[in-house]
């Protein structure tokens, strides 16, 4: 345990200044990141009102030298720091020294706090005057601070304040995901006399997963472990079915704090590359654990933003790690009933805090029936409405070119898996290997496999196979002639399709300038001719506003073609014809979502059947 001392003026000029306590979560930010600091195993809050009228957070840390209470509310005193070379290599949460100070300067604040080496602890409390008054108190090693009456002297600040319940959720949101950052220690939240957050401080994960995610959601993670160039990547990542609407339930941890950083969301985002839709976000949880040299924490006052020394790096890498886990894990969706015995332990009624992850599963059959009905909804997602007659051949679309690195000849080899039942291998086997019974509603195909009966949704199926085809590197489909035709469009239109025309040539697409405002369709991809679907205006017209976009032009063309060429729900198969696309559906790098993250497997595994029949 350092001893705490003032930083001299030249270093605390070189802190992120700004005022941080705006609202009572920030106390219980900053107390809870003192007693983690201080190496507490065991950390305990208490807040009434939404902590407007009173927090409380002790803990079983080092505690404070007598000597130093008062210097411990002193502006820029800190135990954290000595030099100005220390800035550039934090290895604790606080550094800034001013926590205690803010907090005591709006507030009632008491102290009291009992370090190892003496048998009794001592109170510190501010008189009338704000003269500090200490006297001894019995207690165990550890401290604890009492907060009362916050902003009582600042009213503006007050006013500022939301409802009780709001501020009340964003301390329980707050302690969950610092429960999940510091699985080692144990947290308790109690809330207006009710227990809001508990975790045992085993390193169970799962325990404070579910403090965060909801059941749905913990089912359907695919677990990380990576060793990167700076450190090591660790945590969890949504399988693509599961997503939200905004990053709201993205958690990032950087060595033991959290973090915003939209490089690392963005990172991880790209690893899900063609298998969400425009808009739709991944929920994870990640840790990473990197040298304290090559990131700046001192960038906000707040502490919340960093900034790395090499981003690319920092990018690529996560990146890279997130994406060969999702490759190498079953991306399957697992059906769970919703009334399953909660992952999170018996005995803690912890109140579950779901962020956004309000949806459950709508499904809870006793018939089968039931699923029907369940499938039925899932299909009123997919945009099923037209039903083309054309023969089935078309299946059999270019053979894909085998994909030449598998993820696994991949350096991944410090990749952990814990989560998921299966790996994508075992996946593809049953793909290859499973007994096809039949169709389902023309629309679903059901395949009985090692891991129990699978729907596969034979639309999506192919939307993927082509989808995957057309964004391979160097594939170009083959393109059959036909009849010239013209088309015609609007001058600003015309004007569009014709900067376009190189590119929907690559796409098989072969239009030729014919007098104003019209071509001449001289070509069409292979697999349209075989399914007999036309190219009109329309067509054109949707491939040129995703050519024309700045970015990933070539997988929102290809997601247009595959979803307008695909083989649609109401059309009936041969099992030949399913053979072949489950055999193609094998050959694809991720057999599990459709380009919009619409799952293609869903799994009715022996277990939950068994459950059923009450066996
Ligand atoms: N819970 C605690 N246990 C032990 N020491 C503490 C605790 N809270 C605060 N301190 C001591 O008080 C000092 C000042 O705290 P604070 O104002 O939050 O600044 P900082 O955390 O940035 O150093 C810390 O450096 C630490 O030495
Ligand atoms: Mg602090």
């Amino acid at each position: 345990m350092s001893r705490i001392q003032v930083l001299p003026d030249f270093i605390a000029h070189k802190i992120a200044a700004g005022e941080v306590i705006e609202r009572p979560v920030s106390v219980v930010k900053e107390l809870v990141e003192n007693s983690i600091d201080a190496m507490a195993t065991s950390i305990e809050i208490e807040i009434k009102d939404g902590g407007k009228e009173y927090i409380r957070v002790s803990d079983n840390g080092h505690g404070i030298h007598r000597d130093d209470l008062k210097v411990a509310f002193l502006s820029h005193a800190t135990s954290k720091i000595i030099t100005v070379d220390d800035l550039f290599n934090i290895t604790s949460l606080g550094f800034r020294g001013e926590a205690l100070a803010s907090i005591a300067s709006v507030s009632d604040l008491v102290l009291r706090s009992r370090t190892r080496d003496t048998l009794q602890g001592y109170q510190i409390s501010f008189g009338a005057d704000d003269q500090a008054v200490i006297e001894p108190v019995g207690m165990e090693t550890g401290t604890t601070v009492e907060v009362r009456r916050l902003f009582y002297n600042t009213p503006a600040r007050y006013k500022f304040l939301k409802q009780s319940p709001t501020e009340r959720r964003y301390i329980v949101e707050f302690v969950s995901r610092i429960a999940l950052a510091h699985p080692q220690i144990a947290f308790k939240l109690v809330a207006d006399e009710k227990l809001a957050v508990r975790t045992h401080g085993q390193g169970e994960l799962k325990a404070a997963l579910a403090n965060v995610f909801d059941h749905r959601t913990i089912k359907n993670l695919v677990s990380i472990d990576a060793k990167t160039e700076w450190g090591r990547i660790s945590g969890y990542l949504s399988k693509p079915s599961i997503t939200r609407k905004s990053r709201q339930a993205q958690l990032i941890i950087l060595n033991g704090r959290i973090i915003d950083s939209s490089l690392v969301s963005s990172a991880v985002e790209r690893a899900y590359a063609g298998m969400l839709a425009h808009r739709e976000y991944p929920i994870f949880f990640l840790n990473l654990s990197m040298n304290p040299t090559v990131v700046d924490v001192n960038v906000h006052p707040a502490k919340s933003q960093v900034r790395f020394q090499d981003d690319s790096e920092v990018y690529q890498e996560i990146s890279r790690a997130c994406r060969d886990a999702l490759l190498t894990s079953d991306l399957s969706q697992t059906i769970t009933s919703v009334k399953q015995e909660p992952v999170i332990h018996q005995e803690t009624q912890s109140e579950q805090i779901n962020l956004d992850f309000q949806e459950f599963f709508p499904w809870q059959p006793r018939t089968w029936s039931r699923v029907d009905e369940f499938l039925r909804s899932e299909k009123r997602l997919s945009n099923s409405a037209a039903s083309y007659q054309s023969e089935i051949a078309a299946v059999e679309i270019e053979q894909p070119v085998k994909s030449s690195v598998t993820a696994r000849e991949y350096d991944g080899g410090a990749l952990v898996k814990e989560t998921p039942s299966a790996d994508v291998y075992q996946v593809k086997d049953q793909l290859l290997n499973g007994r096809i019974i039949g169709q389902f509603r023309q629309t679903y195909i059901i395949l009985e496999t090692d891991n129990g009966l699978w729907l596969l949704d034979q639309h999506i199926v192919h939307e993927r196979i082509i989808y995957e085809f057309l964004t391979r590197d160097g594939a170009a489909p083959h393109v059959q002639q036909v009849l010239p035709q013209a088309l015609e469009f609007s001058s600003a239109q015309a004007e569009l399709v014709a900067e376009q025309l190189e590119k929907l040539n690559g796409f098989g697409v072969e239009l030729e300038e014919f007098g104003t405002n019209s071509f001449l369709l001289r070509g069409i991809p292979q697999f349209f001719a075989s399914r007999g679907i036309s190219v009109d205006e329309q067509l054109i017209l949707d491939l040129v506003s995703n050519l024309s976009e700045r970015n990933n032009w070539r997988e929102k063309a290809a997601v247009t073609l595959a979803c307008k060429s695909a083989i649609k729900a109401g059309q009936r198969l041969s099992e030949k014809q399913i053979h072949s696309l489950l055999v193609q559906l094998a050959d694809t790098e991720n057999p599990f979502t459709c380009p919009h993250g619409r799952p293609i497997i869903v799994r009715l595994e022996d277990k939950e059947i068994e459950r059923r029949f009450g066996r």
